[in-house]
């Protein structure tokens, strides 16, 4: 993996790049739609492909390991293989599932034993076994083996929590350096820094986590219930330590407002379930705010979707016509209004790329921050 940065802003530390993969490139900052059991719910890889311009979408470690399992992820010659999208794809290491997914877990030193959701069976999760297994998922990025604390936290709980996560990134390090790919395509480790919400163990954790000189970084552990400016702080004393020639990515955020702020504190890289599990409840992100499209409002609202767009569904159906899909259940009112929430995700983060281009992010994050929390 490479990391170019090509562009600085002047008035903010927002930064626009360029990753290399063997899968192809990614152009940052970017937004990674989250398809955790292979499949970004309710959209096609086609779709994914043509219609949004996905750059990188993601899969979790945790549910492909369940389910289709290993044996026939390997069968299939990797994840890419399987589900037929030919991009680079990012893994979650399980270390965020498992503490929020499975039923019963237990944490010690060696790794995490949990009982799998959907059927009550026992496993263990080690760094080693999660560097083997997403070696075997075939993804391009993968993450370390880390532990999530949850909001609020209390310090001797956190600083703890951050010295397992740091020796458990040693045995993912070891590991991960000494195993091979097994498709013929290279793949790469971010480290993932945490510390809940305490200056001092994101510090520490920050610095750790840059020692071990990898190809790019993570921050954990934000977004789990942390008010928006607590989380903003966080971000940046880690960017200010993270190393400024890699990629440093944001997990688990955000909201459009939360993104936009976070690239202006030098983040490149997000992934949330928020634009693909809203849209099933009927939540549309666009560029002048939030839309309930079930709300009685849109019910004989026959415009378009957003008439402007450059997205061919968002202008061939109607709001009064999506409002009834989704109180209805219908299947395709997922699929409309998935596909409106990435479409628009992906345009923001490249609208903040251009603007940090052409030297206009600082005061276009200004404005559009404003906007796009309104309620429509
Ligand atoms: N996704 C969102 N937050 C986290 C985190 O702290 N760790 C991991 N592994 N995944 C996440």
């Amino acid at each position: 993996m490479k990391f170019k940065l090509q562009a600085q802003d002047k008035l903010s530390k927002a930064r626009a790049g360029e990753i290399t993969t063997d899968h192809g490139t990614i152009q940052t900052p970017i937004f990674m739609p989250v398809g955790t059991a292979g499949t970004v719910k309710a959209v096609h890889q086609h779709e994914l492909k043509d219609d949004i311009q996905a750059q990188i979408i993601l899969g979790n470690t945790y549910h492909l390991y369940l389910r289709p399992g290993l044996d026939v992820l390997e069968s299939a010659g990797g994840l890419h293989k399987f589900n037929g999208w030919n991009g680079p794809i990012l893994t979650d290491s399980g270390g965020y599932q498992v503490y929020s997914l499975s039923e019963v877990r237990k944490i010690k030193e060696e790794g995490v034993t949990f009982r799998s959701h959907i059927d009550g069976s026992k496993h263990l999760f080690t760094p080693e076994n999660v560097m083997d297994i997403q070696r075997t998922i075939g993804a391009d990025i993968i993450m370390a083996f880390d532990e999530c604390t949850p909001y609020p936290c209390d310090y001797i709980y956190a600083k703890k929590s951050i010295e397992m996560t740091h020796r458990w990134l040693k045995r993912c390090c070891e590991r991960f350096d000494n195993t091979e790919p097994k498709y013929g395509y290279s793949q790469t480790l971010f480290p993932i820094v945490q510390g809940s919400v305490y200056k001092d163990l994101r510090v520490k954790s920050a610095e750790v986590i840059a020692s071990f000189e990898r190809e790019g970084n993570a921050i954990g552990g934000l977004s789990v219930g942390e008010p928006a400016e607590e989380m903003y702080a966080m971000t940046e004393i880690v960017c200010d330590i993270l190393p400024e020639q890699k990629p440093r990515y944001l997990m688990g955020v955000g909201t459009p407002v939360n993104i936009l702020e976070n690239i202006a504190l030098g983040i490149d890289m997000f992934d949330c379930v928020m634009p693909t599990r809203n849209a099933r409840n009927g939540m549309l992100f666009t560029k002048n705010g939030i839309i309930n499209i079930k709300n009685e409002k849109w019910k004989n609202d026959f415009s378009a979707i957003e008439d402007d767009s450059d997205l061919a569904t968002d202008r061939f159906y109607t709001k009064a016509y999506l409002r009834h899909l989704i109180h209805s259940g219908e299947m395709l009112g997922a699929q409309i209004a998935t596909l409106h929430n990435l479409h628009f995700y992906l345009w923001l983060v490249k609208e903040a790329r251009n603007k940090i281009m052409s030297g206009e992010f600082y005061d276009w994050k200004k404005t559009m921050v404003n906007r796009l929390a309104q309620r429509l």
